[in-house]
């Protein structure tokens, strides 16, 4: 497989056509960017660990019968996927109380749901990705209603593998976002990355702060934190 030009760099990957039109290459960067970009900064080896950390959980995933985009895994930081058109929706499962849900509903972090609730940003860095619904994602026609119940329907049974897994870990999975793709035949399959800068993850005993949001919110130990998450996902059986 072989890298041919650029076809986009975003804040955290940068993503190359190949040889094979189905196929592109993404590398991960150490760059760390939060508020839509208005912080930016770096944490040492966290490509590294979201390219292995991101492949590891899609195998699992495809194991459980979720279609992902990965492929193979060429090196520390460069991963093989199929080539998608994203679906311009972030999704966004929630377990626990934190983070925005916190913030708009005012009230405290760390409240645990009786069922997880999901919700769709507008990907669209120029609006802040601002909030919507399912009827809000049909009027601006970023998906159909199949797509919308299909990416539904995946997003809660991609919960409750990752909840189970990260558990397994020691690991609770408080929330995180994740992006679909189409296919060239239209199959919806899991895209972009699942990681620390993607979830939201506190230790199960201690409830530490073991994600993006010790960058967030400048609490220092951030390399530490992801490392820490990279082990115990490797010294799982
Ligand atoms: P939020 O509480 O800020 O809305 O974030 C919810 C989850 O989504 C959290 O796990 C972090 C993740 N997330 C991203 O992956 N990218 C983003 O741009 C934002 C705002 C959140
Ligand atoms: N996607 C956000 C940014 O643009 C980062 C985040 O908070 O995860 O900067």
């Amino acid at each position: 497989m072989k890298k041919t030009e650029q076809l986009y760099e975003g804040k955290a990957k940068k993503v190359y056509c190949t040889d094979s039109p189905d196929l592109l290459i993404v590398e991960y960067k150490d760059d760390a960017t939060a508020f839509n970009g208005l912080k930016k900064g770096s944490i040492a080896g966290k490509g590294v660990i979201n390219n292995q950390m991101s492949n590891r959980l899609m195998e699992r995933l495809e194991k459980a019968g979720i279609p992902t985009h990965f492929v193979e895994e060429l090196n520390e930081r460069e991963t093989v996927v199929k080539k998608v058109s994203i679906v311009p929706l972030e999704v966004i499962i929630r377990n626990i109380s934190a983070g925005s849900f916190s913030k708009k509903y005012g009230v405290e972090e760390g409240i645990v749901f009786q069922q997880p609730t999901i919700e769709f940003s507008y990907k669209n860095d120029d609006l802040g990705d601002p909030l919507l619904n399912d009827y809000h994602a049909l009027a601006l026609n970023l998906a159909t209603a199949e797509e919308i119940e299909t990416i539904k329907n995946y997003a809660f049974r991609i919960n409750d593998v990752l909840k189970a897994f990260w558990s397994e870990c020691g690991i609770t999975l408080v929330d995180f976002k994740l992006e679909f793709g189409k296919t060239s035949d239209g199959t919806i399959i899991l895209a972009d990355e699942i990681s620390p800068d993607t979830c939201r993850l506190w230790d199960s005993v201690t409830k530490e702060k073991l994600d993006k949001d010790r960058f967030r919110r400048d609490m220092g130990g951030v390399e530490d934190a992801y490392s820490e998450v990279m082990n115990r996902l490797m010294n799982h059986k």
